[in-house]
């Protein structure tokens, strides 16, 4: 009886285009708003478009972000229907107070099961250039990698069929695709779209160091709503040399690596963690032996509440990864020109403890609190 009910009043708000009304089946379930979330803006910070943040872009042609079709993406995101059992989303081991991760070193997925490395931040996952995903980018687009988690035997064991079928079933579904793609029609194809439109609307760009920029020329130039510890933190990041010395960032500089100001880098890197390979990260998914060990880092925004950090989540704080780039650089064959010195061994700053904590201060000025409460990144589920 209650389906009836509700698929007549799916008809009626399909038909008559009327606003839902209290007893149909989206607010039978979800909160959402009668105007859609803005989930494109139109315009990003001077910094993002001067610079390199929009040029990396990973968006296809195919697949721009709407509105109603991150909207859909957001309720599939929050789904608990997408795991097998019905007890993990993708929201579980991806929250929003913490940076689209989650706080233990490795994830639990729907069977209690440990998932192989640790959760992923996604903000700013579409400002990566070449697009791949995942810590050793075995997905070369996000289209693809959104639905891996879903079968996932650990993460969330469903069948692509077992999926479609399952997100059918939902009465709310059929309006939300017909919005957001102009069809009822329920496919794999779509599910995977609207996934990764919501993803991809995860921008950050409103942290106290974007209120910094936009008000020097600069990145380099101190920020006036920077404390000086946060001042100095960015110049040992940026690899800033002493002022009146010259010279070009310092060996070991963060940004050499972390080099946009989306603070994602431009491509996989070994970062000295361990000096053999532990993990094959991406060499394992190429099989070219100079690719061993190397990995993609996520966004540097959005840290706090993420930690422990790494691919494998050796580090509990901030603090510690701190440490591991002041003097814990390992020699592995693969490491990174950027953390070598002029003799071509490991670099070791050795920051004082001030500098450290520097460094540290400069880091939360990352976190973008917009991005952490905002209700369009939000569970809309009436739990
Ligand atoms: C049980 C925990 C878990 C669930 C559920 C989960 N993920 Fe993840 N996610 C992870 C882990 C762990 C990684 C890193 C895995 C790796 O690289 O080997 C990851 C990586 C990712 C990445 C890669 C980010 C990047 O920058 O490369 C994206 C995107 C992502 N997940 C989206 C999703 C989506 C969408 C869903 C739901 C369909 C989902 N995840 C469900 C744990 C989870
Ligand atoms: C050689 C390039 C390189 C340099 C230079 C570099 N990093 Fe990294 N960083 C990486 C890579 C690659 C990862 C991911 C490594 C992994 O998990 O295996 C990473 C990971 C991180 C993480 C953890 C991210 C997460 O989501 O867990 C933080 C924080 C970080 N770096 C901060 C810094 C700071 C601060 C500096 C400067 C002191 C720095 N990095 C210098 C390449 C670099």
């Amino acid at each position: 009886m209650k389906n009836v009910f509700a698929f007549a009043a799916l008809g009626v708000a399909v038909l008559a285009c009327t606003p839902e009304k209290p007893g149909d089946p989206l607010a039978e379930f979800l909160v959402l708003p009668e105007v859609p979330y803005d989930y494109t803006p139109e315009s990003l910070p001077d910094h993002f478009s001067q610079g390199n943040v929009l040029s990396a872009d990973n968006t296809p042609l195919t697949n721009p972000v709407t509105d109603d079709g991150a909207t859909l993406g957001r309720v599939l995101f929050y789904d608990l229907h997408l795991s097998k059992n019905q007890s993990v989303s993708c929201a579980h081991c991806h929250q929003q107070a913490k940076g689209f991760g989650d706080d233990v070193r490795f994830s639990v997925g729907f069977e209690g099961g440990a998932t192989a490395r640790h959760s992923m931040g996604l903000s700013n996952a579409r400002f990566y250039a070449n697009g791949t995903f995942f810590w050793d980018q075995r997905s070369s687009t996000l289209e693809e990698q959104v639905l891996f988690p879903v079968q996932d035997p650990v993460e969330m064991g469903l069948t692509l069929d077992t999926l479609v079928a399952r997100v059918s079933a939902q009465p709310y579904y059929p309006i939300l695709f017909e919005k957001a793609f102009g069809s009822d029609e329920i496919t794999e194809v779509k599910i995977r779209r609207a996934l990764a439109q919501f993803v991809r609307s995860i921008m950050s760009y409103q942290s106290p160091y974007d209120i910094g920029r936009a008000q020097v020329a600069t990145p380099a130039e101190p920020f006036p709503n920077f404390t000086a510890q946060e001042n100095q933190g960015k110049a040992i990041f940026m690899g800033l040399p002493p002022p009146g010395t010259g010279g070009g960032p310092a060996p070991g500089a963060c940004i050499t690596c972390h080099g946009t100001e989306a603070f994602i880098a431009p491509g996989p890197r070994n970062n000295g963690l361990d000096a053999t390979t532990t993990d094959a990260g991406v060499g394992g998914i190429t099989g070219n032996p100079g690719q061993l060990g190397l990995f993609k880092s996520p966004s540097l925004r959005n840290l706090s509440g993420r930690g422990p950090y790494m691919h494998d989540g050796r580090f509990a704080t901030l603090a510690q990864v701190v440490d591991h780039y002041s003097n814990g650089v390992q020699n592995h064959p693969n490491l990174s020109p950027e953390l070598k010195g002029p003799d071509g061994n490991p670099v070791q700053p050795n920051f004082t403890p001030q500098q450290k904590a520097a460094l540290v201060a400069f880091l939360e000025t990352l976190n973008d609190p917009v991005v952490a409460t905002n209700l369009k990144f939000s569970d809309p589920f009436i739990r």
